[in-house]
């Protein structure tokens, strides 16, 4: 048994951003982690091996439909699945080797197994209790299922399965149009696999801006990924050849079935926290399963705090990761605090699709005056250069402060490129001082200066 000041569960990005941080603090530090390894989800089964498959994938689809056009003529590549997955095991491998590297350097203990909490202060792992000043819980999430659907992680799989299956499938339905169908419904298109994508909802990743779902959801068709829209899945049913999956068309109501190899429930996740002993502490959750906090992360038990997906907000890493800083922030003392008006959301698909900030539908429904700034990636000489023209750049901005209130990209690099406008947001820039600010030639980045400049006088390459 130990005395800590702080003993956090889970090693996720929540979890292990808090602990390093916690501990530059001068703050005595241990994390509790069931899994073998530390990262939680992002590194095991989540953010990381899903962009491996991601940019394996991709390099294929260049091989396969761009090499030629600038005159590269090599054979079409053969696929090594077992040599692919290898490749995304050894990505996650340096990834949580590398976590528990910086555990070691920064003095962090890894409590190995799954941790409760009898009473506040106080944290049991196997049979030892450890006693903490402060607790953190960044238990996490889990994939959400659906009534009628038994995931056997087989043919019938969560993200967790699709990241390990045996064979690339002939075909693969995949139920959900939102971040985790898209990305790893592209994956298996680009390998070969037919894959139709069944979503509840008229359009693609809800909540996203609409006119770039529009055209995400267009360039994915040209890529070849279908899709049948309006449609309530009512459940999978499996034999051992194949998998129906059937569902209602809401427009009518009409029932219709499609068989596939694998089926791929991607209809959201749900916090994880069974096995933590919530129930008997009085932790007060939402409706929906997560730990309700205050402001600074505190639950309704003092001394016990919670962070990450397993709280309220996106179920993102960097929200997770932003949360752990902040807290041990303030638990040492400091002012740790977390801006939810910039917290980027990406797709790392091809092309790219990444915002910040309010879409437009969200300034109509709030009455607000504001203006467009577009710039298509086809005025754009690197992306042209390097047939990535397809998409462009939208900045809103207030009609009377031209105060920037959100940004919406798809296309190339759009992952890294909305942090200009992140940083921007954060200083509360207005879209002249983005056109203002010299951009280097030729770079992505000018799709952004010029979306900047349709905000006033006018964009100059289009
Ligand atoms: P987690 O990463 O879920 O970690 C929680 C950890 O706590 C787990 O390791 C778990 O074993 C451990 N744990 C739970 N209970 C206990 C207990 N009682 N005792 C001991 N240990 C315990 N987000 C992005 O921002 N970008 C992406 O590109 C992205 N891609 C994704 C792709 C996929 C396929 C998936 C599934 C998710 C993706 N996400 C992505 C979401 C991202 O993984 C999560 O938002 C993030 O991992 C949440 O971090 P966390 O620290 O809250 O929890
Ligand atoms: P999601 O919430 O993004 O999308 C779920 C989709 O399933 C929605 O479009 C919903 O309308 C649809 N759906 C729900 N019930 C349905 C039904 N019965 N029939 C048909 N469609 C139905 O959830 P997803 O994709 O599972 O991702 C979970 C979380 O993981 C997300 O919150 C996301 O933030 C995170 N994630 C983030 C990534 C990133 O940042 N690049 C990548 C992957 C996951």
């Amino acid at each position: 048994m130990s005395s800590y000041d702080v003993i956090i569960i889970g090693s996720g990005p929540g979890g292990y951003v808090c602990a390093i941080r916690c501990a530059q603090l001068g703050l005595k530090t241990a994390v509790v982690e069931g899994r073998e390894t530390l990262g939680g989800t992002c590194l095991n089964v989540g953010c990381i091996p899903s962009k491996a498959l991601l940019h394996a994938s991709h390099q294929l689809h260049e091989a396969e439909h761009n090499f030629a056009k600038m005159g590269l003529k090599a054979a079409a590549p053969k696929v090594d699945w077992e040599q692919m997955l290898t490749y995304k095991n050894e990505v996650i491998d340096g990834n949580t080797k590398g976590i528990e590297f910086l555990f070691k350097k920064n003095k962090v203990d890894w409590l190995k197994g799954w941790g409760s909490i009898p009473e506040a202060g106080k944290v049991k792992v196997g049979d030892e209790v450890h006693d903490a000043k402060h607790i953190i819980i960044a238990s996490g999430s889990e994939p959400s299922s659906l009534p009628g659907i038994e995931i056997d992680e087989k043919t019938v799989v969560t993200s967790t399965g699709a990241l390990e299956l045996p064979k690339i499938p002939k075909s693969m339905v995949v139920i959900g149009a939102g971040v985790i169908g898209l990305e790893l419904g592209s994956v298996y298109k680009r390998l070969g696999t037919d894959v139709t994508v069944v979503e509840f909802l008229d359009v693609i990743t809800p909540g996203m801006d609409s006119e770039v779902q529009k055209v995400f959801q267009r360039l994915l068709k040209k890529q070849g990924l279908n899709f049948v829209m309006g449609a309530a899945v009512q459940g999978v049913k499996s034999t051992k050849t194949k998998n129906t999956v059937t569902y209602k068309l809401r427009k009518d109501d009409s029932e219709h079935t499609i068989d596939a190899e694998v089926v791929l429930v991607a209809t959201g996740r749900r916090p994880f926290t069974t096995g933590l002993g919530l129930d008997a502490l009085g932790i007060e959750m939402t409706e929906r399963g997560q730990i309700k906090t205050d402001s600074h992360y505190a639950t309704s038990v003092k001394g016990i705090y919670a962070i990450g997906d397993a709280i309220e907000g996106p179920m993102l890493a960097h929200k997770a990761e932003d949360e752990g800083m902040a807290i041990a922030e303030l638990l040492a003392g400091q002012a740790g605090h977390v801006n939810y008006d910039v917290i980027p959301g990406v797709i790392y698909t091809h092309p790219e699709v990444a915002s910040v900030g309010k879409t437009e539908d969200q300034l109509k429904d709030e009455g607000r005056a504001y203006k467009v700034g577009k710039f298509n990636f086809m005025g754009n000489g690197r992306a042209k250069a390097v047939h990535a023209g397809d998409g462009f750049v939208k900045i809103l901005a207030d009609k009377e402060t031209d105060r920037v209130l959100g940004a919406h990209i798809i296309g190339p690099a759009a992952g890294d490129l909305i942090h200009e406008i992140c940083v921007g947001m954060e200083f509360g820039a207005a879209a002249e001082d983005i056109a203002r600010t010299c951009h280097a030639h030729p770079t992505f980045s000018e799709a952004v200066r010029e979306a900047a400049l349709a905000c006033g006088d006018g964009p100059i390459h289009s």
